[in-house]
């Protein structure tokens, strides 16, 4: 009994391999990962100056500071219109009429009807108040209780400023 038991215990092992039960317990990754965010964080620990006084707080490099509205764009539109405006989001695919590409959106020549010469208050509009509001597709959603009044402006600086 005690022989059948490890014949096929042997048996097991050979035909499922040993492969996937080791790989679920391979520490190494999680030790790759805690070795690099001690690196990280020894990194951005401040070292004293001679006085013993903090040292003065240098400007964030551009990566790590992104404007109000740049952390807006990303959070909230770039999931659709994409990181750099060209409509190419993950989320916005699949979608049709598909998000509109900014780089590429001649917005002084190509606002829906009754909104030629009003390029600004037609963008805040369709941020504020969705796709609905102006005759667009409602997947472009209502963002306006995110937004104050001087955030949309900037969001809306923002969008031209995709242009090229
Ligand atoms: C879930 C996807 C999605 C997200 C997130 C999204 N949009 Fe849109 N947006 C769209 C779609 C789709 C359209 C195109 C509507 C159409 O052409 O009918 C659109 C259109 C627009 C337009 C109008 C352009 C035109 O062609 O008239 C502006 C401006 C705009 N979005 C700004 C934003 C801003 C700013 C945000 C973030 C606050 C945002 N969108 C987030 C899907 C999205």
């Amino acid at each position: 009994m005690n022989m059948w038991y490890r014949i096929s215990f042997l048996a097991c092992l050979l035909v499922t391999g040993c492969k996937s039960c080791t790989e679920q317990h391979d520490p190494s990754r999680s030790w790759e990962l805690f070795k690099a965010e001690q690196q990280g964080a020894n990194a951005i620990q401040p070292i004293l100056q001679e006085d013993g006084s903090l040292p003065p707080l240098e400007a964030p490099s551009d990566d790590l500071s992104l404007n109000p509205t740049d952390k807006k764009y990303a959070s909230l539109c770039a999931s659709c219109h994409g990181a750099n405006g060209a409509g190419d989001g993950p989320a916005g695919a699949s979608m049709n009429p598909k998000p509109t590409n900014f780089v590429t959106w001649d917005y002084n020549n190509k606002l829906p009807d009754g909104w030629a010469g009003k390029t600004d208050e037609y963008i805040a509009t369709i941020i504020a108040k969705g796709g609905s509001a102006v005759g667009k597709s409602a997947l472009m959603a209502a963002w306006g209780g995110l937004f104050k009044e001087e955030e949309l402006a900037a969001m809306v600086e923002k969008i031209k400023s995709f242009r090229q």
